[in-house]
């Protein structure tokens, strides 16, 4: 296959356009020129919003959300491309090392990351960011859309280095019910809040669009993802699949930030509108991802394999979904939940978790230091 050539456009015209007439001399009874326009008032931060602001949403400063803009830039300190991390041991591994039920685990595992980061994607390009009314809340977002891409390109990557059957890992979503449920469920939340005609100036819709990026920055990046990388963890701790999961802590370097950055914005959004979150909404929220979650494990762990179990999962889910209500200010959902994969959150900090086993040091992180929780 030949190079990709950046400038190689074959729409030209075959033959030279004429260059534009001069503009003719303006004779005495042409029209005068409009009268420049005043000068608009300056942008007032205070006039910005999350949502129906009425500030020039095309001027960046001043800021109203600093902390957005300081997402932007550590968003931008974890920077990598799959193709920059070694599968060769993965495939190894994969074919002559994984157990039946660790090779079930790990692409069941990646068969619900492959749609659920294009889902994650559509939420925040189409039904968020467009709702967003301050420029530095769509930067960040921006970011995210691409961050969601880069992850979606990331597993595929790792299904071609594998050699995987590309049309079974995609389609798996849709033959098996336990990954379905999450997706569906999802589809939902996004699907509410996409409409065309979707008006922000309702107070009932305010409310929808505050449950569902909760939904997605609280459960979906914040839960599921977050917690849902942690099988291949268990497989990377027994010295399998590393490379894999190397490219998962990547991509769960920048979930975390979503979850941050989303929970943050919610939280502004119901204060700027002086909103509530009805208790019974919230409280079936939290039940119906937990239902989705614990069918998932169950199906994708049928079989517990060394050191990781659906039970677990399960449990983990319930201490990180009370951690992601804090971080909301809402009461916790699960109370008692106890920390039963304590590794986890050092798995997050991609610098620590190298050195432990030390993999091939390169640290992409251009900037200062990550704060992750
Ligand atoms: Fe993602
Ligand atoms: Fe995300």
């Amino acid at each position: 296959m030949s190079a990709f050539r950046f400038d190689d456009w074959d729409d030209r015209p075959a033959t030279p356009v004429a260059a534009p007439a001069a503009p003719a001399v303006a004779s005495a009874s042409a029209p005068q020129a409009a009268a420049p326009r005043p000068a608009l008032a300056p942008v007032n931060p205070m006039d910005k919003r999350v949502v129906n602001g009425h500030a020039d949403i095309n001027q960046l400063a001043p800021f109203r959300y600093p902390w957005a803009w300081e997402f932007f830039l550590n968003a931008n300190k974890n920077h990598w491309t799959p193709l920059e991390i070694s599968m060769a041991q993965d495939v190894h591994d994969y074919h002559h090392k994984l157990t039946p039920a660790e090779r079930h685990v790990f692409e069941n595992v990646l068969a619900y990351l492959t749609t659920s980061d294009i889902l994650a994607m559509r939420n925040i390009g189409l039904a968020v960011m467009e709702k967003m009314s301050a420029p530095e809340l769509q930067i960040y977002q921006a970011r995210q859309v691409y961050e969601e891409a880069l992850h979606t390109w990331t597993y595929q990557h790792c299904i071609e280095s594998l050699g995987l059957d590309q049309q079974e890992i995609y389609n798996r979503y849709r033959v098996v019910p336990e990954i379905h449920g999450k997706i569906a469920l999802a589809n939902r939340r996004l699907e509410r809040v996409m409409r065309s005609d979707f008006d922000m100036t309702n107070r009932d819709n305010l409310h929808e669009f505050a449950l569902s990026y909760l939904f997605f920055a609280g459960i979906f990046e914040g839960c599921w993802f977050y917690n849902g990388f942690t099988p291949i963890f268990a497989l990377q701790r027994r010295g399998l699949m590393k490379g894999a999961a190397e490219q998962l802590q990547y991509i769960m370097r920048d979930e975390v930030l979503h979850c941050a950055f989303g929970i943050r914005v919610v939280r502004q959004l119901l204060q700027e509108e002086n909103l509530t979150l009805d208790p019974l909404r919230l409280r079936e929220l939290w039940d119906e991802a937990e239902a989705a979650e614990a069918a998932y494990a169950g199906y994708i762990l049928r079989e517990p394999i060394l050191g990781y179990s659906a039970a677990l999962h399960v449990n983990q889910f319930h201490f990180i979904a009370n951690r992601r209500a804090r971080q909301l200010g809402l009461d916790e959902p699960f109370p008692g939940a106890q920390n039963v994969l304590p590794w986890l959150d050092e798995q997050a900090n991609l610098r620590k978790e190298k050195n432990f086993f030390e993999t091939r040091v390169t640290e992409y992180q251009t900037g200062g230091a990550l704060s992750w929780e």
